[in-house]
């Protein structure tokens, strides 16, 4: 069995038997955080795109903890460059990892973010995992896009998508988006960590349809 937990904004951690994964590791300086990055553990970190609230914490956690980073191949390069552990891959292409598949999905949205200390440029990711048979899609940053169609086709049980409006879907979209991907389940997230993306995980549910829609609170987890 896999446990899935929310760790805030677009942040979750996966434990799938021996391996720890965290997903787009924004800690420090997210107000809402369920961890301190001294405290993560984890043997891989999976990065949708270099923005601050994304690439986060992923040096000290991958310095702390001998970490592979996996992400479009820009995010690789720059973590190889820092002397951290990376598998560069880019959209479109898969690889099986010890604790299951990969795949890179297209996301609509910029990469670099002068704050994080990330300046090159780059393709910002969705993530397909497969997880001891389970299909779970993180969406990363992203606006609505007709292609989430094709990524429904795979069958997937959990989709992670962002609710927050102004630099990725809306409610209204992140509903649409769901009747595209027809997952099992829908987790909100990227919403309420600042003023500009302000959103009510409650009414996301309410305007849900054709799937269970779970909303996690910080900490919260969800079995696979
Ligand atoms: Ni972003
Ligand atoms: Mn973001």
């Amino acid at each position: 069995m896999a446990t899935i937990k929310y760790l805030g904004h677009s942040c979750f951690t996966i434990k799938t038997g021996d391996h720890n994964l965290i997903i787009d590791p924004f800690l420090t300086g997210n107000p809402l955080a369920g961890a301190k990055a001294s405290d993560i553990k984890a043997n891989y970190i999976l990065v949708t795109h270099g923005h601050g609230d994304h690439f986060g914490d992923t040096i000290e956690i991958a310095n702390n903890n001998n970490a592979t980073v996996i992400g479009p191949n820009e995010i690789a390069v720059f973590c190889q460059q820092k002397g951290v552990n990376a598998h560069n891959m880019h959209i479109g292409g898969g690889w099986e990892f010890p604790f299951g598949r990969v795949k890179l999905t297209i996301a609509h949205h910029g990469f670099s973010d002068g704050e994080s200390g990330f300046d090159i440029g780059g393709n910002p990711c969705g993530f397909i995992l497969t997880i001891e048979g389970h299909k779970v899609y993180h969406a990363g940053d992203t606006g609505l896009f007709m292609d989430m169609k094709l990524i429904g086709e795979e069958g997937l049980d959990v989709a992670m998508l962002p609710i927050g409006d102004n630099f990725t879907m809306g409610i209204d979209d992140a509903a649409r988006a769901v009747e595209f991907l027809k997952p099992k389940k829908v987790v909100p997230m990227h919403y309420n960590t600042f003023d500009l993306i302000k959103a009510d995980p409650e009414e996301f549910k309410s305007k849900v349809t054709g799937a269970e829609c779970i909303v996690m609170k910080v900490n919260d987890t969800l079995e696979l």
